[in-house]
Parts: C-alpha cells; structure tokens; sequence
C-alpha cells in the first residue's frame, strides 16, 4: 500500500480540521485520528470563542487583555496579530456552517469569561466546541481528497535525519509511524507537510477536565524529533470542575460566573474578593489558586459555586448542556449550589512555532493546543484557545501550500516500521499501575502550589517510572495504550523540568520558596532534546525515545 500524500494531519479537533478544510482543494490529505473523528478536547468546549466583534468592545481591549493574563511572557506581535485576525476566522467558522447563538442586540450572544473585560465570546449555549466539530466535520464529508484514519495513533515522527538521511543541514519532518490500532498494524505514512493537531496534555494528571486523547503525545513526539517545546511549567487549572465521585471532573463553564454565579465558602460565605478586586471574574490562575488555598486552609473537599440567582429559566435555556449533566448527578442547580474544585485543564505551553504553525523542523507544522505560539504566555485567557487554533491552523494551511512547491519534486521513503525481537505484552497491569502512579504523582507534587523539594521528589518518581516504561516498550508490540503512557511520562518529565528550572512564580507557575515573579526571568522556558545523543539502530526511530533525560534547558530562545 502506498501511504504517501502532500498532508499528513494529525489530530481531528478544530485544529486539525481546519487545517484539513483549508488545503483540502490543492492536494492529498490524510486526517490521522486516535479515536472516532469527534473525540476531541473541542468537543467538550462549553465557554465560547473569544473575538472582537461587539459594538462597545474594541481589538485594543482584548489584547490588553490576553497581555494581563498572560503574566509578561506573551508575545505582543502574536497577540495582535491572532486577536486581529479574530473575527475574519470567526465569519469562516460560520460559513462552515458553525451555528452560534443568537443574541437580541447583535445577531450573536456574547458572553463575557474570567480576565475579560468586554462580552466577546461567542458561544452556541454550553456545547460550543460539539457545534463546531459537528460543522467542520460535515463541511469535510465526502471531500475526493480528504481521507479519514479513525483509530489509527501517531507513535513516532520520521525525520529525515531520523532515517540517517541528510545528517548535517536542516532536519526535515517527512511523515510519521502510526498504529492501526484495530489491524495492530504499523503504517509508515509519509507526506511533503506533517501538521501536529494533538491537543493537550491535561491526562498527565490525575484530575483533569480534558478527555482521554489529551495524552500530550504531539509535544512528546515532537520533542524526541528534536523540536523545541516551550513554558510546559505553565498548566491551566480550570478552576470549576463538579465535584462527585462519577463526574470525572465535568467542567462547569466559567461562563456561568460572566452571567452572574457566584463562589462561596461551603457556608455560603464569598471568598473572591479577598483575593483580587474583579472577584469571581478574575483571571484562572487567582482564581484557582484562592480555592485551592480556601480547601487547604479550611480542610474542606469542595466549594461551592451558585448558580440559582440566575433563575431557573434562563439557566435551563443558556446552559442546558451544565443543567442536564448535574442533574443526572442529583444535583439541581436552578435550586441549589454545585460543590466544585479545580482540575487540570489546558497547556500553555507546547512545540515552539511561529504564528504561521512552523516548527524549527523543515515540513512539521503545529496548530491549536500542542503549540506554543506565544499568545497565550503564563496563563491563557478564557476562550482565547479556539480563537488561536482557528487563527494559527489557517495560517499554517497557507504557509503549507505556498511551501508545497519547494519539496514538490523531494520524495523521501519511509523504511517500514521494525517491531525488532518484541513479543506481545504478557503483564497489562504494568501499564495500569504506572499510568496511575504518574498521574498521582503529578497531582500531589506538580499542582497548583509546587516546591522546589515537591518538584524534585517528583522528578525522581517520574524517571524511575520513565525506566520500567522504556523497557516496556522494547520489550513488548507497541500497543495504544503503551504508547500514551510514553508521551505522559514524558511530558511530565518536561513539564517537572521546565518547572525546576523557573526560581520565580509567575502566572500559573507558583513555587512557594520562589513566591514572587522576577523581571530578570521574564522569558520562555525552553526545551530541546540533546543533540549528538540520538542512535539510529533501530530504523523506527525508537531508540530515539531514550535521550530524553538528557534534555537540555535553554533560556530566552
Ligand atoms: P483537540 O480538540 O484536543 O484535538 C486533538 C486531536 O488529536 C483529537 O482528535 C485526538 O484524538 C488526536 N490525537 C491526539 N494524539 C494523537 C495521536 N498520537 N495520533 C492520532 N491522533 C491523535 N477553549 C476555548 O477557547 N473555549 C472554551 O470554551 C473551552 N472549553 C473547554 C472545555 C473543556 C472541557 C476542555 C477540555 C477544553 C476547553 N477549552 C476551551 C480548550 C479547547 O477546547 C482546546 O484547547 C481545543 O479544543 C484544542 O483543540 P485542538 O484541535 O488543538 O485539539
Ligand atoms: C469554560 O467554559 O470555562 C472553558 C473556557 C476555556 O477553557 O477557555
């Protein structure tokens, strides 16, 4: 079988998709995706898309904004441009057929998040991202040059000097190994231009609201390419997810409070305003910080956010997606108040690109939350992540076409995948018992308040557990499983790493023996696997996976 096209996509949220429905005319595409073709982060998305399109509000406002938020780490050229280009992808989005909710005043509701000052999110009710994944994907069907690989998960990325190809000069990404997860076959699938579209990494802890594809597989991948990822130390805690033994931390949209819930103490007492003048509508990182210091301080499991104020008509009409789901857990929140606490929730940091999605790696693009674009600094602004994904992923289509030509006449082929002397796994529970020490671990010392004594207990954890992983994955036929619990493991050593090596708090980062921000530290952390470490016995790239101990830390980049 030939498995050879000018677009490699892999990831199917609103990255991925929109990146596929922009070069979809001008070639071959290939939307490699774990799951079924929804199951994606934005899927879930309850807030909205934030963009300037109010009467009252004005582009200077919302990169303000996104600035303050962002703790002095976001790039001020990248912020204006994506907060700029908002509006123009918020009108392609609806010509996609994406059906946001109608307001009185402006044909669009607006409603207002944490940090934002203005109401500029538009939404469609509290299932936002499922009517946007429903339109891009019907926008996709039947499309003669789009074809879909459900069930099949990117293992590794194949370079060309990962292949013994061109060793000196520029590294140039020609394809990746990936599983058919129901054949357990290994594709080696090779394309002019790869797009990472993985999402996030919010399964690298315990507590989290994302999904379970968000297993940080894009930036690992990436990372054992020799990509540069960037300010992983910086993860958003959402501040609201339900608390109850079978939710599994089910967001409860920040929206809420934009319309006017209020957090209490589980008394009933207000707390917010003790910990920042805008209260409830202060940006994530103040606002799960003061509940996780209100849990410690009382010794109580939860707060409590109250909705009822809103009444019960309008809460049944503009949240029914919040309403229906705690109902079916006991709990009506038109009547009563929800007990909730914060969850992992989103990476701000990711593989280094440009605005236009480019990778330090010739041909390896990256769009929507496994980026690091440098909008979103120290701590992303509600909503401002499906605003960079649609942004970034259009940019990127562009760039991969005008880029096409150059490489037009270079094929490379891709060796086929070795399995080597491995055997199928004869002890699952391996797997079970490291995934759940890890992300355990991560939770207790890698949370909202970290320590340098906490960071290091971490880290030592996490490489011994990183040691039984790769002898694992020599040992044993690469299964879905396995290769998730890889990339978590190396994702939480990256993320330990980075959060080592920052000696300040700043934004989501906040070590308690480093308790202010420093200006001399107001830079980027950024990784890049140790060059010269890379051995190429294997031809599937998979002895490549061991350096990555041997990661270097490099400032200011
Ligand atoms: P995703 O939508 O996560 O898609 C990733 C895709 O990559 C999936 O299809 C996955 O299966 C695939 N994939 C991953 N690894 C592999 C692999 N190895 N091989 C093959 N396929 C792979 N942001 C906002 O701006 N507004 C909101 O209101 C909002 N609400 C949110 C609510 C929740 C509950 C969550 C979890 C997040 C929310 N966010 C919100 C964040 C936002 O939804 C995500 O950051 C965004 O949707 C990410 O889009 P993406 O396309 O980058 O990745
Ligand atoms: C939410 O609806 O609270 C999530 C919004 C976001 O993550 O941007």
């Amino acid at each position: 079988m030939k498995d050879k096209y000018d677009y490699l996509v892999i990831g199917s949220g609103i990255a991925g998709l929109t990146f596929a429905l922009s070069v979809a005319d001008s070639g071959s595409v290939a939307v490699v995706t774990k799951r079924n073709r929804e199951e994606s982060a934005t899927s879930y998305a309850q807030g909205g898309i934030a963009a300037v399109v109010g009467e009252a509000d004005s582009f200077e406002s919302h990169i303000e904004d996104t600035l303050r938020s962002g703790a002095g780490l976001c790039r001020k050229d990248v912020v204006t441009e994506i907060v700029r280009e908002g509006p123009k992808q918020v009108r392609r989005l609806i010509d996609w057929g994406v059906r946001f909710t109608h307001g009185e005043r402006w044909p669009f509701d607006l409603t207002k998040e944490g940090g934002h000052s203005h109401r500029r999110i538009l939404h469609a009710g509290d299932f936002t991202g499922q009517e946007i994944e429903r339109a891009l994907l019907a926008a996709l069907a039947d499309h003669r040059n789009v074809t879909f690989f459900e069930d099949h998960i990117a293992i590794n990325l194949v370079t060309t000097h990962s292949i013994g190809r061109k060793r000196s000069g520029t590294d140039r990404c020609i394809g990746a190994y990936v599983l058919d997860i129901r054949k357990k076959k290994v594709r080696a699938m090779s394309a002019r231009t790869t797009v990472l579209a993985t999402g996030g990494a919010g399964k690298v802890y315990l507590f989290t609201s994302n999904p379970d594809i968000a297993s940080g597989d894009g930036i690992a991948m990436a990372f054992r390419a020799g990509a540069r990822v960037a300010n992983l130390e910086f993860v958003q805690f959402h501040p609201t997810c339900l608390f109850h033994p079978k939710a599994k931390s089910f967001l409860i949209s920040e929206a809420l409070r934009g319309e006017g819930a209020r957090l209490t103490l589980m008394d009933g007492t207000p707390f917010m305003k003790r910990y920042d003048s805008r209260g409830d509508l202060a940006t994530r990182d103040i606002v799960a910080r003061a509940i996780d210091s209100e849990l410690k301080r009382r010794g109580d499991d939860y707060v409590l956010l109250d909705a009822t104020g809103l009444g019960a008509a309008f809460i049944r009409r503009r949240f029914p997606n919040i309403y229906e789901r705690c109902l079916s857990f006991g709990i009506d929140i038109t009547h009563e108040p929800m007990p909730v606490v914060p969850a992992a929730h989103y990476f701000c940091g990711g593989v280094v690109c440009d605005m236009d999605g480019r990778t330090n790696i010739d041909g390896l693009f990256a769009c929507g939350e496994v980026a690091c674009t440098g909008l979103h600094g120290a701590n992303r602004l509600a909503s401002n992540s499906l605003l960079e994904a649609v942004v970034v992923a259009a940019r990127a289509a562009n760039a991969a076409m005008n880029g096409c030509a150059e490489y037009a006449s270079r094929d490379y082929m891709i060796p086929q995948w070795d399995s080597g002397g491995a055997t199928d796994s004869d002890e699952e529970v391996v797997i079970s018992q490291n995934w759940d020490e890890l992300r355990r671990t991560m939770w207790n010392y890698v949370g909202i308040l970290r320590s340098d004594k906490r960071l290091m207990r971490a880290l030592r954890r996490i490489l011994l557990l990183q040691e039984e992983i790769q002898d694992y994955y020599w040992n044993f036929i690469v299964t879905s499983n396995l290769i998730e619990l890889r990339n978590i493991a190396l994702v939480a050593e990256l993320v330990i790493r980075s959060a080592l090596s920052r000696k300040e708090s700043r934004g989501l980062h906040f070590n308690i023996d480093h308790p202010d921000a420093k200006i001399s530290l107001a830079h980027d952390t950024v990784l890049v696997r140790r060059p010269g470490v890379k051995t190429s016995k294997d031809r599937s790239g998979k002895r490549n996976s061991r350096v990555s101990r041997g990661s270097r830390i490099r400032r200011n980049v």
